[in-house]
């Protein structure tokens, strides 16, 4: 292996500015040449190649984003799209590829190379943790840590005014990010994804809460709750609980941004090392996870399986939440 190449795509995440300075750093420290790929599989398709040295990767470990950009890219999922991108790959002399991505850039991947003979290993980058074969994604830290600081915020006013909140978080079918904000702020609700939201419960909590002369209440709502979110939630429960005085704030994409928490700086240096080594061990198709603080290795295939939510979280969650 002589020349790797590296790319972002999905949806950015903190911690991948990090995470493209370990690989190429490692790279270079393993006498790789070493490019980037601009726009993710977009860029790939284009021939978009920019090289990289030490210097180019210089003072974007605490910043947000991707210095490389990112897509969702429709045109890499057809025949055409993935001829033009082995050729681009080929042109360039490319030996290996490291994605950081999520679900979508594993998948791209594995069909990629039913056809073509280039060794990708990835490294999950996802606010959402929805992977499997990781304790933890890129980026999920810090944006649970966001999601958190501006919970916490929305709590005081919540509390002055005696109102019941409903705060929408990321997360299309991925209850991570609700899960583990939810606790940390002690809402009285969760609502995700993974599981079915029966309203007469939720109103029946809120009700007892009420009761209860608590001062605040709060509602955590994934984006892709079944019952659509949580204006739609807020709607339902009004419905009901005409006395409350309730409100609705959607945090949305600040989720996304920001500089990386430590242990996202720390989890980005480790992946990035680890999958240069693992190109250069003749490994290929997997992506490098953590879990129980060891790299360990999963194949795309696997990753992208189904995501399993903590039962034991959302038990957690329930009893706290009397
Ligand atoms: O994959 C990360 C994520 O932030 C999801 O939580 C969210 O549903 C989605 O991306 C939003 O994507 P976009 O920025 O394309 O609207």
């Amino acid at each position: 292996m002589k020349k790797i190449a590296l790319f972002t795509s999905g949806g950015d995440s903190p911690g991948m500015n990090a995470c493209i300075r370990a690989v190429v750093r490692s790279g270079i420290y393993n006498q790789l040449e070493v490019v980037g790929i601009m726009h993710g599989y977009e860029g790939m398709i284009e021939g978009k190649f920019i090289p990289m040295d030490s210097g180019s990767v210089s003072g974007i470990i605490q910043r947000g984003g991707t210095i490389l950009k990112t897509a969702r890219s429709k045109r890499f999922m057809t025949a055409e799209g993935m001829k033009q991108a082995y050729r681009s790959l080929k042109n360039e002399n490319i030996d290996g590829v490291v994605a950081i991505g999520g679900d979508g850039t594993f998948r791209g991947a594995v069909e990629f190379n039913k056809s073509y003979d280039v060794p990708f290993i990835g490294i999950p980058g996802t606010i959402d943790n929805d992977l499997a074969g990781t304790d933890f994604t890129l980026g999920f830290d810090t944006a649970i840590n966001t999601v958190v600081e501006a919970v916490d915020k929305i709590r005081d006013t919540a509390a002055s005014h005696d109102r019941l909140f409903f705060v929408e978080v990321m997360g299309r079918d991925a209850g991570s990010i609700a899960l583990l904000s939810g606790i940390s702020v002690g809402a009285e609700a969760i609502l995700i994804p993974e599981t079915k939201t029966y309203i007469e419960n939720l109103i029946a909590t809120l009700k007892k809460g009420w009761h209860r002369n608590k001062t605040s209440m709060i509602v955590i709502v994934a984006e892709g709750e079944e019952a659509g979110g949580a204006y739609k939630i807020a709607e339902l429960v009004k419905k009901e609980l005409t006395g409350m005085d309730t409100r609705v704030t959607v945090l949305g994409h600040i989720q996304r941004g920001g500089n990386p928490t430590c242990n996202d700086r720390v989890l980005a240096s480790r992946l990035g090392v680890a999958a240069v080594e693992a190109l250069l061990k003749g490994r290929r198709e997997e992506m490098i996870g953590q879990v129980n603080n060891e790299i360990c290795y999963t194949p795309f295939a696997n990753a992208v399986k189904e995501h399993v939510i903590n039962e034991n979280l959302l038990r957690i969650a329930e009893i706290l939440s009397i």
